[in-house]
């Protein structure tokens, strides 16, 4: 049941709950039109669905909705529900009233990995935050994710005015098309200049570019990635260094913006404002009214990047009245939560993980060359194979909050994932590496030891399937992704190194 307050019942609320975001662009006569949150009610009476979660252990669905009113959204909730099990982001609820929800995007001039061709869903563990102090999940999405709605109702057309920002995580981008949010296609396909208006964040530099090396916050207007009036360079448009960014992108009839901000502390800058792009086709825009997530607007999905909250309004918002939404979003103290739990790793330790599947409980996790594999092993095996089977726990190398696997026997090598595989890998340095050789352990899903989740793609664990090792994702597409055994197979009892 979703509930919306009205413009004039916003007074009485108003002195229970601080103004939310949309409640300040209602004030500023640019009403939102959608508004997504996983982590908290954006307007402050608004009670109803912020979620849907659904489980891998059964396919049951619940939907999570904020403690109080205008309140952080009860992950404990999600917590229970999804204990011992895997659980997928289905739906992302419009709090506007609108019913302008987010679901998973469906194939369109690309096509998804999932069945039928549909993007994947999120899992709900990837980002976990706390705002002041309450635990909650974003969206953290991996390439090859997508959300959207191309049935969207209120939001702008044509050469219509629009305002639209998103919380996002400045950490986690890459440059692939396109980690966006907003405007795009009601097709899913690429139907020319024009046809989006959508904020954009990552280092992508085929079109247009900011300063340094990024990521930037900037618009996509479709064939075009925008910092500011042509698709090259603005070096007003900074690299993004903050752990949480406010990305805005707005526009109206010969005229758009793109502004941005540290989501934790200070104020909104204005990276562009100004005219729209001479090439043909973006004046006048010919904007469709879908909503994106995640994806280009032709359902391009190799980007990644997590999203906190985000709305679309009618009109074009002043300046004053983002100023007051990044105040807002200020004062709602986005702070990063613990990525792991179950049993505690120690960074320089050695350790092994030994199988729990009832199968294989005397193999560990080994490799052979560049295979990972579980090997049999026991106190008496040879030291060749005792080191094959140890490793050495290092902090994570795309994030410190995690941790990655170094070979005993060959240092400088690294467990990664590589199309889903595990291998043992050199480690070459670069962000791709970093990010497939960085693991979040977290209690074993069949309640011994540990779950080893991928950093990257959350959704996916190590997995023994036929004795080598995957990333598994519970119920995919892969063979190694099979439900059965699911959980015993994705479960290691970590203990001290053979060696
Ligand atoms: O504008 C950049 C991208 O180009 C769009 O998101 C996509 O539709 C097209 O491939």
């Amino acid at each position: 049941m979703l509930s919306r307050p009205s413009v004039l019942a916003l007074g009485l609320a108003a002195s229970v709950v601080a103004a939310g975001p949309c409640d300040i662009y209602a004030s500023g006569n640019t009403p939102c039109i959608a508004a997504h949150s996983t982590t908290r009610a954006l307007y402050s009476a608004y009670t109803g669905s912020l979620y849907q979660v659904k489980r891998g252990s059964d396919g049951a669905t619940t939907i999570i909705t904020p403690l109080s009113a205008g309140g952080v959204a009860n992950a404990a909730a999600q917590d229970s529900f999804c204990a011992g099990t895997t659980c997928l982001i289905t739906i992302i609820y419009d709090q506007s009233g609108r019913g302008n929800h987010l679901g998973q995007a469906p194939p369109g001039g690309f096509s998804g990995p999932d069945v039928n061709g549909y993007d994947n869903l999120a899992s709900a563990f990837g980002a976990p935050v706390t705002l002041n102090g309450q635990k909650a999940y974003g969206v953290f999405m991996s390439p090859g994710s997508g959300y959207s709605n191309n049935a969207a109702s209120g939001t702008a057309t044509g050469d219509g005015a629009e305002g639209m920002y998103a919380v996002l995580d400045g950490t986690h981008y890459n440059d692939g098309c396109c980690f966006d949010y907003g405007n795009a296609e009601v097709s899913s396909h690429d139907t020319g200049n024009g046809h989006m208006e959508a904020i954009y964040f990552g280092t992508n530099t085929v079109w247009g570019r900011g300063a340094g090396n990024g990521p930037w916050v900037m618009a996509d207007l479709e064939n075009g990635l925008f910092s500011g009036s042509s698709a090259s360079i603005n070096s007003a448009d900074p690299s993004i260094s903050s752990r949480f960014v406010t990305a805005i992108v707005k526009g109206q009839p010969n005229q758009w913006a793109i502004r941005g901000a540290n989501a934790a502390s200070g104020s909104l800058s204005t990276y562009y404002s100004g005219a729209r792009p001479s090439v043909s086709g973006y004046n006048p825009m010919s904007k469709e009214g879908a909503i994106i997530l995640g994806i280009g607007g032709d359902n391009s999905n190799g980007a990644q990047g997590t999203f906190y909250e985000g709305v679309m309004t009618a009109s074009y918002p002043s300046d004053a009245t983002e100023n007051a939404v990044q105040a807002n979003i200020v004062a709602a103290k986005y702070a990063v939560a613990s990525l792991t739990s179950g049993p505690a790793l120690t960074v320089g330790s050695s350790v092994s993980l030994r199988v729990t599947t009832s199968c294989c409980t005397t193999r560990y996790l080994a490799h052979t060359g560049s295979t990972v594999n579980t090997q049999v092993v026991s106190s008496s095996s040879t030291t060749a194979l005792k080191q094959q089977a140890s490793w050495t726990v290092r902090a994570g190398l795309a994030n410190s909050a995690c941790f990655s696997f170094e070979s005993k026997d060959t240092p400088g090598s690294f467990i990664r994932h590589a199309d889903f595989a595990l291998l043992l890998n050199a480690n070459d340095g670069s962000k791709l590496f970093h990010e497939d050789a960085t693991f979040c352990p977290q209690t074993g899903l069949n309640g011994q030891g540990n779950s080893i989740r991928s950093w990257s793609y959350p959704t996916r664990y190590f997995r023994h399937y036929s004795n080598v090792l995957y990333i598994g994702s519970n119920g995919g597409v892969h063979t190694f992704d099979a439900a059965a055994s699911f959980n015993d197979d994705v479960s290691w009892v970590v203990s001290s190194g053979f060696a």
